[in-house]
């Protein structure tokens, strides 16, 4: 896999996701299935789009017990989709648990890559909720060597975090960046973002685009953007 534009699509439907998708009569964009739909039209939403031929992350964060991830996990490996992910949080147990799991019969599996810190936890409540007194960027790597050393394949991060992760994990360790605006387009919730063109520049693997494609007035245009600033 290369360098691409992975499209969130946050919708509640499945009617709303698939209306969405037919715009791109050209190609077939990389899709992130998030809890949203996936909780509301469960694994069929899955085989709907990997049968459109859409290459699928599966973004449902697992976080358990080691032998309850590695049965989801299982479970998951049979949709076909093509990145999971999980909590780095849930220890390296848990997450060599998880690649066993996914794991096939024939020595095959997805991708599979963690969440470090969430982007909504900032220093305050990871001090105050969580107890870690450590600087954010410090815990972010911490995990991301822990993600590297149960054998995951990348991390999901901020853009900004991007290079120092690959640093200190290699530049074959996939970073995954949500976080992505134009330059001219509107922020919204995210709270740091870069261009689509600063994230190839600090090297993400993926980026991670919803709103400013998904909610765009053109989201074949914006589409078509996002791909020229970031893979050229
Ligand atoms: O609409 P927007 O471009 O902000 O969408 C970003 C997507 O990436 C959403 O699906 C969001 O849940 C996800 N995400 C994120 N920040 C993280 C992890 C995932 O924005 N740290």
């Amino acid at each position: 896999m290369g360098k691409d534009v992975i499209v969130a699509c946050d919708f509640s439907s499945k009617q709303a996701t698939l209306d969405f998708l037919d715009m791109f009569t050209y190609c077939k964009p990389f899709v992130k299935i998030g809890m949203e739909l996936y909780y509301a039209e469960g694994p069929e939403i899955v085989r709907e789009i990997k049968k459109r031929g859409h290459k699928i992350f599966l973004d449902l964060k697992l976080h358990d017990i080691p032998n309850t991830v590695k049965k989801a996990m299982s479970v998951l490996s049979e949709l076909d989709v093509d990145i999971c992910n999980l909590h780095a949080a849930g220890t390296v147990n848990m997450m060599k648990a998880a690649i066993e799991g996914l794991t096939r019969e024939d020595g095959t599996r997805p991708l599979l890559i963690a969440v470090t810190q969430l982007t909504s936890t900032d220093q305050k409540s990871m001090e105050e909720d969580l107890l870690i007194k450590e600087p954010i960027d410090k815990v972010v790597m911490h995990y991301a060597e822990k993600a590297k050393q149960a054998g995951l394949d990348g991390v999901v991060c901020s853009p900004l975090e991007a290079q120092k992760v690959h640093n200190i994990c290699g530049s074959e360790f996939l970073t995954v960046t949500p976080g992505v605006r134009f330059a001219d387009g509107d922020v919204g919730d995210q709270k740091r973002v870069m261009t689509p063109e600063q994230a190839r520049l600090i090297g993400s693997d993926y980026i991670v685009v919803g709103r400013p494609i998904t909610a765009s007035d053109d989201p074949v245009a914006a589409y078509k953007r996002c791909c020229k600033e970031f893979i050229g």
